[in-house]
């Protein structure tokens, strides 16, 4: 038995459930830790981290997804490799979980318009740049064209930007599953293969 604040762990299984809750909380909860993973992403040229926001999490799909500007790097890069890993971590808990699995782009389908329909208007201007991310500019810029006014008006026309908005939905393959304790840590990994799960404790 392992306890640590908010943190009853028996079972692998205990593991498993707690994992799968803190991602509901971080899909649902604009200030819960898990609501801002890495992404990582890799290709032959090199390896990339940035911060996501976690739009949502299905447990029984195991699913993870994510909106991106489609002319980014990231986007380059699964077209690429579609393998991709999420870090996690909640300093209050010292609960950190890394999960890896194949990455698919949604650009021009029903799952992307209907996530492009729960981006809010403010931040439907990100999609409006005409320069694509990572472009070098003269001088620092939100590299928006036009007043804020203007800016705020485009977005509101409410399919201003779709044409750059991508979705990132990323399978669960993989779990690795760490708390820190003042008695020892605990890991465990869990991993998914033709939907059979192959679930371990290791050595922290
Ligand atoms: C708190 C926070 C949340 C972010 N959320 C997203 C996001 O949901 N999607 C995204 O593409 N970039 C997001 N970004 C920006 C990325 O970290 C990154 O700078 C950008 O996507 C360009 O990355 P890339 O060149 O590797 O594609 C966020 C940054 C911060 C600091």
């Amino acid at each position: 038995m392992f306890f640590r604040k908010n943190i009853k762990i028996e079972s692998l299984n205990d593991c498993l459930e707690f994992a799968f809750r803190m991602l509901e909380k971080g899909a649902s909860q604009y200030r819960h830790a898990f609501h801002f993973p890495a992404l990582i992403s890799g290709d032959p040229h090199g390896v990339e981290a940035r911060i996501v926001i976690l739009r949502s999490f299905s447990k029984q799909e195991r699913y993870l997804l994510c909106h991106s500007d489609i002319r980014s790097a990231k986007i380059r890069q699964i077209q690429n490799n579609s393998r991709v890993s999420w870090l996690f971590y909640d300093p209050k808990k010292a609960f950190q979980l890394r999960i890896s699995g194949k990455a698919k782009l949604h650009t021009k389908d029903a799952l992307a318009d209907e996530q492009w329909k729960t981006v809010r208007m403010t931040s439907r201007m990100n999609y409006l740049t005409p320069l694509p991310p990572g472009h070098a500019l003269d001088s620092a810029s939100s590299g928006l064209s036009g007043s804020f006014s203007e800016k705020v008006m485009n977005s509101l026309d409410k399919d201003a930007g779709r044409e750059n908005f991508a979705l990132i939905k990323g399978r669960i393959e993989n779990m690795d599953w760490l708390v820190l304790g003042m008695t020892g840590h605990r890991r465990a990994q869990f991993s998914w293969r033709k939907e059979e799960l192959k679930a371990s404790w290791v050595v922290p």
